[in-house]
């Protein structure tokens, strides 16, 4: 049981979303040894710096920088590789860019890391973000699929692009699995145990679920940093999770 605890622990990403490095960093610390990887999203990538990853690192934690890069192919490429040198764990970019900007993104990565010796980052794509409505989708984006169908055409653009995996809802991870097969990673937030609150998210399903459903990490926000303990909010999700 401890070592499927284990495997849990490096299954959870905590999401990082606060405001400044103090209260990162005292979360980081907090949660060393507990959990696999940190999120450093816009905002506090945004007011902090690109050094917060560093710092993080420098505390042992692996860094998924999520900034959803989406422009064209040749900056998004250049800034894959920046993406490298840094030394993200993860990073995200818009499906919807386009097959050419993943290839070249991915690409990139290849020849970046086989240059300087260092680990290829794990590409994950945003298929549609899931505070869009069916409506908006057919409305606003001209798309008149059923979103579920829209998200598995771009999960599959993604994975044929060299992608390593999606960034999804829990809702969605069946038909990923399905259209995508095994060898390519889920991540999904959304997650929230029975005895945390569902704060602002609306379709949760509960750690163990996830992980039947066949995701590969969970992103874990509010339910730990705003824990109490999050040390001990982390270990009572690892142990969920390993009994799944
Ligand atoms: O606090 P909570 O567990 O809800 O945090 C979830 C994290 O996952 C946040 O950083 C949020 O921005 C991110 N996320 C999400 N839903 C998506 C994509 C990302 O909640 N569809």
């Amino acid at each position: 049981m401890e070592d499927r605890i284990q495997q849990a622990r490096e299954k959870i990403i905590v999401a990082l979303d606060v405001a400044s490095r103090e209260q990162a960093f005292d979360l980081v610390k907090r949660l060393s040894g507990k959990v696999g990887a940190y999120k450093v999203g816009m905002q506090l990538y945004n007011s902090e710096g690109p050094d917060i990853v560093r710092d993080i690192q420098l505390l042992g934690g692996r860094v998924f920088i999520d900034l959803k890069f989406h422009d064209i192919p040749n900056t998004v490429a250049q800034t894959s590789r920046v993406m490298v040198r840094r030394q993200a764990f993860m990073f995200t970019l818009h499906a919807s860019g386009g097959s050419k900007m993943m290839q070249a993104a991915q690409q990139a990565l290849q020849e970046e890391a086989e240059k300087n010796g260092l680990p290829q980052p794990l590409s994950l794509a945003v298929t549609v973000l899931t505070s869009i409505s069916q409506e908006d989708l057919r409305q606003e984006m001209g798309v008149d699929k059923p979103i579920a169908q829209h998200v598995a055409v771009l999960a599959k653009l993604a994975k044929q692009s060299g992608l390593a995996g999606v960034v999804c809802s829990p809702q969605e991870i069946s038909a990923i699995r399905q259209t995508c097969g095994k060898d390519f990673l889920i991540v999904t937030p959304g997650v929230r145990p029975t005895w945390a609150s569902a704060d602002d998210q609306q379709r949760i399903t509960t750690p163990a679920q996830a992980m039947q459903a066949g995701a590969d990490y969970l992103v874990i926000g509010r339910p730990i940093t705003k824990a109490e303990d999050p040390a001990a909010a982390a270990d009572k999700i690892a142990r969920e999770m390993a009994e799944a």
